[in-house]
């Protein structure tokens, strides 16, 4: 396990909307550079960077046309060399992102895999026999290629999925079991991607549908036996690289298939959503909402098993949001989303926060961006400075940026919130330090005695003598503990001999 895991604080970059350091309206490596300065003052210590690599953008970059250049877009490779140096001049980390299930239909692989004669790349690819053979349950794309077959889909349209093989074999004419010679050169190819990558000085990846690689695969065994080689390979090799999967389920991700962290997603019904996203009748209702209706209880109820489940395996990764769901300032306001950052940085494991939910950047919906649809919202530029030219993202014309920056008069920036002492950026600030400086909360500090009462206060004890407890709801509630040395308090909690009373929206963490 990376020692640098335990006091890991994530900063997730959407390196369009960043900062723009040329002017060009879109942003790049060398602006996400520039503000190196700016995350590690917020208190993170780790980068996670989308997609930057070659790509025709039919998914932000997720659409993969070569794993080892950069956009021009967005620089150099050397522009990212420089990044991961200056990141380590400052004990900061970068990871990429790898996304190793499917490329995009440029992708080299993908044009000699589409040729009728049969090659080097013609298994690189899932393709039925003939162009009108389409079994379900699966998507695919007939009559766009010279070979006569249909190409299997892990996503979009133009993102053909690698051929993993598969574990149940249904279609012995044209499925290849996972273990076969000729699908095993494809996972190779991923393996040396993500060398290329670690030798030049990145620190891991975060994985893309990390789950999604061997077919038919319903316990995801196959899929796990793979991971656990790469994992191998960081072990022997790379003894400091992390991975990270976009799986949402630890249970497999860390126990079966050797992750160091899986993220906990806004999946339908599971913890992220009862704890911030929950919208009935366009009103939030989730348990950090003062109005909430989702009891800490439910809240926890798939949480808890994920992370005592995972112990040891590895860590649980709780995200403030990321690039395809709505954005949090969406369902919590300022006071709410204090207490929700206060659970995501008092939590074991290692949490994430998405670009601007420091600041409590808006979900802006508009017309769908590069594959964005509904999730282009939440991809709008970084807002620097209110005084500045497009919020300070970039010196182009407002017509020439990759996607418009927040135009209303209150749009929250950086800069404004830096001064004012209880802005949210500032409390991010402090969470952090505090998590920074207290063993009791570092990835691997015991969580214990958590505690859900029916006044609608939560409480927990994280390592050996540190304590968190929140009252969410908008009237005053009493809490069973003795408070002692507060280390810190966002509204206010006041002594009652052995109990404490927690006003309403308090959130305070102390020491007996
Ligand atoms: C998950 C990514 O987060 C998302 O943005 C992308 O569209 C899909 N995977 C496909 O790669």
């Amino acid at each position: 396990m990376p020692q640098w895991l335990k006091n890991a604080s994530f900063y997730e970059i959407y390196p369009q909307s960043f900062y723009d350091s040329n002017g060009d309206g879109i942003g790049d490596i060398n602006g996400i550079t520039q503000k190196l300065d700016y995350v590690k003052g917020c208190g993170f210590n780790a980068l996670w960077l989308n997609p930057c690599y070659l790509s025709p953008f039919l998914d932000a970059g997720y659409d993969v046309q070569d794993y080892t250049k950069v956009a021009p877009r967005y620089g150099t490779n050397e522009d990212l060399y420089k990044l991961f140096d200056e990141a380590h001049k400052r004990g900061m980390h970068v990871i990429l992102d790898l996304v190793p299930g499917h490329t995009s239909v440029k992708h080299p692989w993908f044009v000699e895999s589409a040729r009728a004669e049969k090659n080097k790349y013609s298994d690189y690819y899932v393709w039925t026999n003939e162009v009108w053979q389409k079994p379900a349950p699966y998507s695919w794309v007939a009559g766009m290629s010279e070979r006569d077959g249909c190409y299997l889909l892990n996503f979009f349209n133009a993102q053909p999925a690698l051929n993993f093989g598969f574990n149940r074999i249904d279609h012995p004419d044209w499925q290849i079991p996972y273990t076969d010679d000729r699908v095993k050169p494809v996972f190779e190819e991923i393996l040396s991607v993500m060398r290329f990558w670690l030798d030049r000085g990145c620190d891991g990846f975060r994985v893309d549908m990390a789950a999604s690689l061997v077919k038919n695969d319903d316990g995801h065994e196959a899929t796990a036996s793979l991971w656990r080689k790469a994992r191998k390979m960081l072990d022997e090799q790379y003894p400091q690289a992390v991975m990270i999967s976009e799986w949402s389920r630890p249970l497999e991700a860390l126990n079966k298939a050797g992750f160091h962290c899986d993220f906990l997603l806004n999946d339908y019904k599971k913890f992220s959503y009862y704890a911030f996203r929950r919208v009935e009748g366009g009103k939030n209702k989730s348990y950090f909402c003062k109005s909430a209706h989702v009891t800490a209880k439910n809240m926890l109820k798939t949480y808890l098993p994920d992370v005592y489940g995972s112990w040891g395996n590895g860590y649980v990764s709780v995200i403030s949001g990321n690039h395809d769901t709505a954005r949090i300032a969406h369902t919590l306001d300022e006071s709410e989303l204090k207490l929700a950052y206060t659970f995501i940085l008092t939590q074991p494991g290692v949490p994430f926060f998405y670009y601007g939910d420091e600041i409590a950047m808006r979900y802006l919906p508009q017309v769908s961006k590069e594959g964005g649809y509904n999730r282009t919202g939440a991809r709008t530029p970084m807002q620097w400075n209110s005084s500045e030219k497009n919020l300070g993202f970039s010196t182009a014309e407002r017509e020439k940026l990759y996607l418009d920056v927040d135009r209303s008069a209150d749009a929250p920036c950086v800069e404004q919130q830096l001064q004012k002492q209880d802005s949210l950026l500032n409390t991010v600030k402090a969470l952090n330090a505090l998590r920074a400086a207290n063993d009791d909360l570092l990835a691997d500090g015991e969580l214990s005695q958590v505690t859900a009462l029916d006044n609608g206060t939560l409480f927990y004890k994280r390592g050996k003598n540190t304590y968190v407890a929140f009252n969410p709801k908008d009237k005053a509630a009493v809490v069973p503990l003795k408070l002692g040395k507060v280390l810190f308090c966002i509204g206010k909690a006041t002594p009652r001999g052995d109990k404490t009373l927690l006003s309403a929206q308090t959130a305070v963490v102390f020491t007996k």
